[in-house]
């Protein structure tokens, strides 16, 4: 799957968003190797702190259907934002955790803008397992 294929299933995602707070809605999409595609978007709630992110959600989904970091290929997020979406401090963190260093991760924005990157150059320098032992 090419990452416009990927981007669109993000695209499809976003659809999905509960965001009636904040109206930004996001939608993200996890290709893992074996070819399967795992949504995320934006669910909010009143309770501010509560919202959950489109990334975050998108990998929780994978692994909650047994898939694991070694699994994942490929991650998109889409926004309507006037650069192609970034992610959010939290959902670097998880990214960098759960998803694998040399996985390309595509920002993407309902323009057609897109920027291709990897979570070392979003999260240099990251807080990780290792500190803490
Ligand atoms: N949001 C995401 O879903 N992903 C990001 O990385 C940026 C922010 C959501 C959270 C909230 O529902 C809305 O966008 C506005 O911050």
């Amino acid at each position: 799957m090419d990452k416009y294929e990927l981007i669109r299933k993000a695209t499809h995602a976003r659809s999905l968003s509960y965001s009636p707070y904040s109206h930004f809605a996001v939608g993200a999409a996890l290709l893992c190797k074996d070819g399967s595609v795992y949504l995320g978007a934006n669910i909010e709630n009143s309770s501010y702190p509560l919202c959950m992110c489109a990334e975050r959600n998108a990998i929780y989904n994978a692994m909650m259907d047994g898939k694991s970091k070694d699994d994942f290929e490929a991650l998109a997020i889409i926004a309507d934002s006037d650069q192609p979406c970034s992610p959010c401090g939290a959902c670097r963190q998880v990214i960098s955790e759960l998803f694998p260093e040399e996985a390309p991760i595509y920002l993407a924005n309902l323009e057609g803008d897109t920027k291709e990157t990897l979570i070392k150059e979003l999260l240099p320098f990251a807080f990780s397992g290792e500190d803490l032992e």
